[in-house]
């Protein structure tokens, strides 16, 4: 019996492991902490989508359209931008020092306890 309750207790720690927590801030300014799994190559904007915030996503996550545009309000160590993320921000309104696309951040482990704001929409 006691093993079948390890079991349990080392696939739940399993489960849970792959499941991170993100603290989002809405336009509206209120904040949510939301769930995103590690392990389905999931990027912050489809777990905004996931999560029926108001991010749309138009240009289906290749940097494109910055409607996924965040602001990082954590000092987690994030990947480095890349040229195409750079140039859609140099295009984007309401851009800050902390902006980044939601799009191009895949959600890893390390990404846990991150705190983003969504910007403003520019259409
Ligand atoms: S979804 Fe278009 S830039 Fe991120």
């Amino acid at each position: 019996m006691r093993d079948i309750f390890l079991d349990i207790s080392l696939n739940i720690r399993t489960v849970d492991s792959s499941i991170i927590s993100i603290t989002i801030t809405d336009r509206e300014g209120a904040t949510n902490v939301y769930e995103a799994p590690t392990d389905m190559n999931m990027n912050l904007m489809e777990v905004c989508k996931a999560h029926e915030l108001p991010v749309k996503g138009t240009c289906g996550g290749m940097a494109l359209c910055a409607s996924c545009h965040v602001y990082v309000l954590t000092d987690h160590e994030l990947p480095e931008m890349s040229g195409d993320e750079e140039a859609q921000l140099d295009q984007a309104f309401f851009v800050k020092n902390n902006s980044r696309l939601g799009c191009q951040l895949r959600i890893t482990p390390e990404m846990d306890g991150l705190a983003v704001q969504l910007a403003p929409e520019s259409e």
